[in-house]
């Protein structure tokens, strides 16, 4: 299942975004209104493809573990477009020019999946695949399930780079994934859900935060403990559709 939240790609639209910038960063960076707006909506538009390239490639691995394994390892995807606005505000935290060129070098999360996957097991298995494949480069991997921050959160992300195919020429676009189990997305979902609530201010909760996030890691192991011995045939249930990545 793909959950896309839809990206509103019109000028209008992105002119307004851009306009309510207080000092018109972008639209002066991109030489005159029309042309950097024009600008940035192709380029946005090429990530969205990359984006769906991606969600396609890994929709077909999840389908044929299901066709092998009467298993679904993703339990579902979100994709998302960065906004304007949160592309402005990175720039800006980074110091960096407003320009098509910056954004490209500066942005690497425009394109956003976000892969949910039922074990921990499936999320590597689910990695493994998808990096085989021969148009997929990866860029960058930040494993925060072996090494969780330490706020607590846990989620294996990648940079990968795969090429989009246009009228007259190939680019290279960088899409992140984000790949995490139900409990990973649950405790970051909420954690981030109530910072924003609180404007920010979490230091009086981050000791109970982190004891949440750590119980649901055990929780967790002992989840992926159990599905390997039921896999192996080794507990009371029968192992009959149990499920499981065979790879
Ligand atoms: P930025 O995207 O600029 O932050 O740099 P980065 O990608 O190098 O940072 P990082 O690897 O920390 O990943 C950032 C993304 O991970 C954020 O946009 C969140 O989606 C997620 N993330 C990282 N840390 C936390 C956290 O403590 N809580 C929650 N809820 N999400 C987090
Ligand atoms: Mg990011």
């Amino acid at each position: 299942m793909i959950l896309e939240r839809k990206m509103q790609l019109n000028i209008p639209d992105l002119k307004e975004q851009a306009g309510k910038f207080q000092d018109n960063f972008l639209i002066a960076g991109f030489e005159g209104p029309n042309a950097g707006i024009m600008e940035l909506a192709g380029l946005i538009q090429i990530y969205n493809g990359a984006m769906k390239e991606v969600s396609t490639k890994l929709e077909i691995l999840d389908d044929e573990f299901h066709i092998r394994n009467s298993y679904n390892p993703i339990h579902h995807l979100e994709c998302r477009i960065k906004g304007v606005r949160s592309i402005y505000e990175k720039l800006r935290k980074r110091n960096a020019q407003p320009t098509i060129e910056s954004v490209k070098g500066n942005v690497q999360d425009i394109a956003g999946i976000r892969v949910i996957c039922n074990f921990i097991d499936d999320i590597y298995a689910i990695e493994k695949l998808l990096l085989k494949q021969a148009d997929v480069e990866l860029i960058k991997r930040k494993d925060y399930i072996a090494n969780p921050k330490e706020s607590g959160y846990r989620s294996l992300h990648l940079v990968v780079s795969i090429p989009v195919f246009l009228s007259d020429k190939e680019e290279y676009v960088p899409v992140e994934i984000q790949m995490r189990t139900i409990a990973m997305d649950y405790w970051a979902s909420l954690e981030h859900m109530l910072r924003y609530k609180s404007n920010s201010d979490m230091s009086g909760y981050s000791v109970k935060l982190l004891d949440c996030a750590n119980s649901l890691a055990e929780t967790e192991m002992v989840m992926q403990e159990i599905r390997n011995s039921v896999e192996k045939g080794g507990a009371n249930e029968p192992a009959k559709n149990s499920g499981g990545p065979k790879i």
